[in-house]
């Protein structure tokens, strides 16, 4: 995510927060007064690390009308029965708090029943949130300490970061590997377990364990897909580690871990042996209810407990509640919108081979694309003719692409006809 130019010293505080030394970063005497001094109202200020944050902003105006390429939702929206549960809602329902009952029930069976083995998820398995933004942003705020480590990966999503600053926590981020974008596991490795040397213990000043490891699975931009038992293999090695697998696409590829820990499961008890993982879903992607806002996050009883803990009694709309009993009874309907976008996928990427533009696809509702024009150039183009696509300019190892959502087969034609109009110097 570019990250716009502040103005601000160098240790990210705004004037106002300096220190208290009455010299500014640089130890000059300041030319001025300072505006508190001279008799402005002063801004009342918040934590350092919220003063030291940027607003997480993403281009989300405008959007409706268009063909939108560029944050991966379901590009046509939800079943005709999610519309038809919500018409239904009475008015004067909408005077009341929402209601979760059997809200969690469904979603583990739902859940267990995608992965048609052992026993199943348990309601208390299951929290609630306002999308999966909510619960990553919930993750940190309960685990996340000042000084703590977030051990991630890089690229990819850009909300991990943010919340990981709001606690003041540390952050280490791996590179994929080039070329293809292969998943950094040994490095992976090496920094979630420091191990002390065989047969020691573990030596004053040497790093300690992070406090948490975020896992985009499939990730999001690169599509990079890491095999489910790596990721208990990960967790099982990191027991001091919350590890935490956003699993927000896939649907797109098949990678969960949800499946496996159903199938293994000790006693009855899906995470009775990883009592230090989480995994994140959400309807927002498949369903077709991003606008709605919901999104869960299944694991281990205790720590579902305590990441529920820092949110509040309400913070689920009751339509977004209505949509999700819905859409989780319909998912004829989302298996059949995710074999239209494999066909539109690998149709798209058959003319993206035949016409020679460089592209990387891999997991998830997504590809990069690196376009032989200028990517500003191309992106406009795409945007005059209704088409929102991403740019991924600024992040690491995929500067220069762009990243194209996958919708329909009738969607990705009209995309490819634009495209390949606008791009004339890709061969295209
Ligand atoms: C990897 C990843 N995680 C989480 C989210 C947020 O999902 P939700 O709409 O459920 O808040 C997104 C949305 O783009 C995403 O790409």
């Amino acid at each position: 995510m570019a990250q716009p130019a502040t103005g601000l010293p160098a240790n990210g505080l705004p004037a106002e927060a300096q220190p208290a030394t009455g010299l500014p970063a640089d130890g000059l005497p300041a030319v001025a007064p300072p505006a508190a001094a001279a008799g402005a109202a002063a801004t009342p200020l918040a934590r350092p690390e919220v003063e030291a944050l940027q607003a997480y902003s993403a281009p989300l105006e405008g959007r409706r009308g268009l063909l939108r390429l560029d944050f991966n939702e379901n590009t046509v929206g939800p079943s005709p029965q999610v519309v038809a549960a919500i018409r239904a809602i009475p008015a004067d329902h909408y005077a009341i708090y929402p209601e979760y009952d059997g809200l969690r029930q469904a979603v583990a069976a739902s859940l267990s029943a995608a992965a048609a083995a052992g026993p199943s998820l348990r309601p208390e398995q299951i929290g609630l949130f306002n999308g999966v933004d909510a619960a990553i942003h919930a993750v940190f705020q309960a685990y996340g300490a000042r000084a703590d480590l977030l051990l991630t990966t890089s690229p990819t999503f850009g909300y991990y970061s943010p919340c990981a600053r709001m606690q003041g926590m540390e952050i280490e981020a791996i590179p994929y590997r080039l070329p293809d974008f292969a998943f950094p596991l040994e490095e992976i490795r090496a920094a979630l377990c420091p191990a002390a040397p065989a047969g020691l213990a573990q030596p004053p000043g040497r790093p300690q364990p992070p406090r948490l490891l975020l896992l985009c699975n499939p990730n999001n931009p690169t599509g990079t897909r890491l095999a489910p038992e790596l990721i208990l293999e990960l967790a099982a090695a990191a027991p001091h580690s919350l590890v935490v697998v956003d699993e927000l696409y896939e649907a797109f590829s098949g990678d969960s871990v949800l499946p496996l820990l159903l199938q293994r499961a000790d006693a009855g008890d899906p995470f009775a042996a990883y009592p230090n993982l989480l995994v994140l879903r959400s309807l927002s992607k498949t369903a077709g209810i991003a606008g709605l806002r919901i999104g869960f996050a299944i694991g281990p009883a205790a720590v579902v407990d305590r990441v529920s803990r820092v949110t509040g009694p309400y913070d689920i709309n009751s339509f977004a509640v209505t949509a999700a009993f819905a859409a989780l009874a319909d998912q004829a309907y989302v298996d059949a919108y995710v074999a239209e976008v494999w066909r539109a996928r690998d149709w798209l990427v058959a003319q993206l081979q035949a016409a020679g533009v460089r592209h990387h696809v891999a997991g998830g509702n997504y590809l990069l694309l690196w376009p032989g024009t200028p990517v500003v150039q191309v992106e406009a183009g795409l945007r005059a003719a209704g088409i929102l696509v991403r740019s991924m300019a600024g992040k690491p190892l995929i500067d220069g692409s762009l990243r194209v959502s996958l919708g329909t087969l009738e969607q990705m034609q009209h995309f490819w006809d634009v495209y390949s109009r606008i791009d004339v110097g890709s061969g295209a």
